[in-house]
């Protein structure tokens, strides 16, 4: 890219309303789990997710068609009535193979319907940052890294990943530039982490809820750095997931 390409980072959803959505190639980030489930998904043949930000307007979606699956959490556990949680370990090929899905989550599902105007936007997540920093690079434009954070709180988790990407995206071009609070933040995680994101993700509060919840394995698939291939991807001007192009690892 000619222009030194911008690099900035929303710690909170609530944190987008300023950010220069419009403009830049956005990767949106909740690694414990919509995100990390996301990729599984797709990895699993999914067909499309579509975000919805309560349960209600979940089963409205479903309304209008039937074949849909209805997956998603609140307080981190499986919606009463609805056909998965939000566990990655749920979305096999034999559950999601060419199945659309309904998505509501506390945080990442809003976090998509708000970057839904991006001329770009991909899932990002440990367990495809490799591939997700590709494809962001692909893009040629500034890149947006849009972390979900906890209810208008920043996370740990999401911020290391932030941390994770912009030291991936500053690999692939070394002109790029790190900017604002969110961006040195997430930066001086990443470095003080030394990269060991395992036991990062067990010491979050979020990390903490999984195991309470006998959920260790969530946990282990999130924290498994460049273990799939597949780059979910929003429709452009839409916040429906599709499969995307799987970048390089
Ligand atoms: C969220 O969207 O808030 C998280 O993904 C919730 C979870 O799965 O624990």
């Amino acid at each position: 890219m000619s222009l030194r390409r911008r690099l900035s980072v929303a710690l909170t959803a609530e944190d987008l309303a300023g950010a220069r959505v419009e403009t830049a190639a956005v990767a949106v980030i909740d690694v414990l789990r919509a995100t990390s489930t996301l990729v599984q998904a797709f990895a699993s043949g999914a067909a499309e997710a579509v975000p919805a930000a309560t349960p209600e307007a979940a089963r409205r979606l479903r309304g209008t068609s039937g074949d849909a699956l209805l997956c998603g959490e609140r307080n981190r556990v499986r919606i009463p009535g609805f056909d998965l949680g939000n566990s990655p370990l749920e979305f096999t090929p034999e559950r999601v193979a060419g199945k659309r899905l309904i998505l509501a989550t506390t945080n990442g599902s809003r976090t998509l319907l708000g970057v839904a105007r991006a001329p770009l936007a991909v899932a990002a997540a440990f367990v495809n940052a490799g591939a997700a920093a590709a494809r962001l690079l692909a893009a040629d434009r500034d890149v947006l890294l849009a972390c979900s954070g906890d209810s208008g709180r920043p996370c740990p988790e999401d911020t290391l990943l932030a941390g994770c990407l912009l030291a991936r995206l500053r690999e692939g071009d070394p002109g790029a530039r790190p900017e604002g609070p969110g961006a040195a933040a997430a930066l001086a995680l990443w470095d003080a982490s030394g990269g060991r994101v395992a036991p990062f993700l067990a010491g979050t509060p979020a990390g903490g809820d999984l195991v309470r919840l006998g959920l260790e394995g969530d946990l282990a698939f999130c924290a498994a750095v460049d273990r799939l291939a597949a780059v979910p991807e929003l429709r452009p001007g839409t916040a429906t997931v599709l499969p995307g192009r799987s970048g390089i690892r």
